[in-house]
């Protein structure tokens, strides 16, 4: 393979970028610098990337900070969340699962179709953390309504945990994830969500230096919290 596509898929850039890091000669092969980004390279080589060892993975994963009036698609007329990717080439990325184009917070991106679909299969369960601010009211028995499972028009939620914080603000934590879920739950007790935010999915946690908009490469201690 070309070093320089080799480097994206190492996630060390887009094509411009890795090719202006060897051209810089950043990067060196088997303890040569090499300049040529079309220099023929292969797994078993020993590839170095402004000294960082470069080891290829066919997946990457992406944690976002989605932020609000972005669509939770590969492409559509509006601004998508793949377009916000930078790290590395946006060929195959797609995000696991959607946010309401309204909500911001932690969206996973990635190329690995296996371990999206395990992580969205209904079978899974897999927890989703939102931060919210509400208007109104939260009935007194709010938080065991939430625990018992709110009936929507549609279905019955399965059992949720809800943290108040203040008179406006609060927690959830829910098993599913249908269609505007959180915001019909908070609708179902009589309140309106006036903010979303989704902090954690499974095991990982929205890094919160990441502003909206912003994103970066799991680490692989977090990638196995997802598998
Ligand atoms: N629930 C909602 O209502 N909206 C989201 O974006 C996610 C969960």
């Amino acid at each position: 393979m070309r070093l320089d596509k080799f480097l994206c898929e190492c996630a060390f850039g887009t094509r411009t970028e890795v090719k202006s890091a060897v051209k810089a000669k950043l990067v060196t092969v088997n303890g040569k610098v090499v300049t040529d980004c079309g220099f023929s390279v292969s797994e078993k080589d020993e590839i170095f990337f402004s000294g960082k060892r470069a080891l290829y993975s066919k997946y990457v994963y992406i944690m976002l900070n989605k932020p609000m009036g972005t669509i939770s698609a590969v492409t559509d007329k509006e601004k998508t969340v793949i377009d916000l990717i930078e790290q590395v080439p946006k060929r195959g990325l797609f995000p696991v699962g959607r946010l309401d184009k309204d909500t911001e917070g932690l969206l996973i991106i990635t190329n690995d179709g296996e371990l999206a679909h395990k992580l969205l299969s209904p079978k899974k369960h897999v927890d989703k953390k939102y931060y919210f601010k509400f208007s109104g009211t939260m009935p007194e028995n709010a938080v065991s309504l939430f625990k018992e499972g709110i009936k929507l028009k549609d279905f019955t939620c399965r059992q949720a945990i809800l943290e108040i914080i203040s008179e406006n603000e609060a927690y959830v934590t829910i098993h599913e994830g249908k269609y505007h879920q959180v915001k019909r739950m908070v609708r179902a007790v009589g309140c309106e969500v006036e903010y979303l935010k989704r902090t954690a999915f499974g095991q990982l946690k929205l890094d919160e230096n990441l502003l909206p908009g912003q994103s970066r490469l799991l680490t692989p201690k977090e990638v196995e919290l997802l598998k």
